[in-house]
């Protein structure tokens, strides 16, 4: 079974080739690494799927999840799928999540995390380094 089924995913920006017949599955339940150097299309990909490529971009392939080519979807049914049942925490997790949290604080009466946001310049609770 397949969560996420991509197929001769290729993107160009303003006629630039940035991806070249990219396909791979996704199963439900489990991990899936994308791996390559830098400016390879890692990120390129993500965007492709989420229909957020800069001005410019087009794409061709098919990305079937639960049904649905998302790459065929129109921007009204992307929004509703985006946060929902597909999120994205963009490259920058210090600037791309919002309200930054920090997750081993304790918490309330349930020892749920605590929701309170954190100030960039709060003293870091990361354990320090040797
Ligand atoms: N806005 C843009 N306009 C044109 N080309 C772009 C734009 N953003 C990225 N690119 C190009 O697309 C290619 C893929 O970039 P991408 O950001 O997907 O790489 P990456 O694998 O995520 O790299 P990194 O590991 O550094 O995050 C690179 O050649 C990059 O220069
Ligand atoms: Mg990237």
């Amino acid at each position: 079974m397949k969560l996420l089924s991509v197929r001769n995913l290729s993107v160009t920006i303003r006629g630039i080739p940035i991806l070249s017949e990219l396909s791979f599955d996704m199963a439900p339940g489990r991990v899936f690494g994308l791996v390559g150097e830098s400016g390879s299309g890692k990120s390129m990909t993500a965007l492709a799927l989420m229909g957020l490529l800069p001005h410019g971009a087009r794409r061709t392939g098919s990305a079937l999840f639960q049904g649905q080519d998302l790459l065929r979807m129109a921007e009204a049914g992307l929004c509703r799928l985006r946060g929902n049942k597909i999120g994205m925490i963009f490259q920058e997790p210090m600037t791309a999540l919002n309200p930054p949290c920090d997750h081993r604080r304790p918490g309330g009466r349930d020892g749920a995390p605590s929701r309170k946001p954190v100030s960039p310049r709060s003293p870091c609770h990361c354990p320090r380094q040797a």
